[in-house]
């Protein structure tokens, strides 16, 4: 499903932010991406979201290359992928259900085909009963499922996640990482960028470890008994 093959990254002022990466991960696969600040994890998944292309070496996405995607194809390609910030940037003028539904008017869906996913996005996340809540009535960890609402809201075959626990505690940390993992078990691939080191060893995921630009690690933890 995601597929790098000796990707580079070099931006503007030669730095090297990503070298000679190669990892697959098939569809419904969970994988974290961890390594220290500056190790490339967000200009890996910048990759992936077309916020900017690879210097050198291929990005594959089910099977076809980024790289021959023409600009006018990009909105289009786009609509496979799912996104979650470390900050969730919600619009706090208006209610829960506002916020998970506004993917869905930009692209024009018909009002019952949105209401059906959004409840079902809101069912997923734990939270059908507060759509009509504003979000500074949630706690935290609620905020960050209603992010997470919003990003699988239209069914997304991929859910990228960069730093999605970065401003909560542990034990919403854990839970909104099970909540992603929940996604891959019904076929979504899923690629976490953390730096909950913690977190990664106690959830027996899959790990790719980055590294000045390289992956220097992929492996697999076995779950915290
Ligand atoms: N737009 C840019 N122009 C130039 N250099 C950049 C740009 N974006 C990132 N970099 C550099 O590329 C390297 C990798 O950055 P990146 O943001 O991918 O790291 P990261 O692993 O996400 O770090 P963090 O954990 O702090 O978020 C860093 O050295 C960074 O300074
Ligand atoms: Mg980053």
């Amino acid at each position: 499903m995601i597929r790098f093959e000796q990707v580079y990254k070099r931006y503007g002022g030669g730095h090297e932010a990503l070298a000679g990466v190669s990892f697959e991960l098939v569809a419904g696969e969970f994988a974290f991406l961890t390594g220290h600040s500056g190790a490339g994890k967000s200009s890996l998944l910048r990759l992936i979201l077309l916020l900017e292309r690879a210097t050198q070496g291929q990005v594959l996405i089910n099977g076809r290359s980024l790289s021959r995607l023409h600009r006018s194809q990009v909105p289009h390609y786009r609509r496979n992928l799912g996104v979650v910030l470390q900050s969730h940037h919600l619009l706090l003028d208006r209610s829960v259900y506002d916020n998970v539904a506004l993917p869905l008017l930009v692209s024009g869906y018909r009002p019952r085909a949105i209401g059906r996913r959004v409840r079902a996005a809101l069912d997923k996340v734990g939270l059908l009963e507060r759509g009509a809540d504003n979000p500074l009535q949630l706690s935290s960890g609620e905020q960050q499922r209603v992010g997470i609402a919003r990003a699988v809201v239209h069914t997304p075959r991929i859910l990228l996640a960069d730093e999605p626990t970065g401003n909560l505690d542990p034990e919403l940390s854990a839970e909104i990482m099970a909540l992603f993992s929940a996604f891959s078990d019904i076929g979504v691939t899923v690629l976490v960028a953390t730096h909950d080191v913690g977190l990664v060893g106690a959830m027996g995921k899959r790990q790719l470890c980055l590294n000045s630009g390289r992956l220097v690690g992929d492996h697999r933890h076995a779950p915290a008994a």
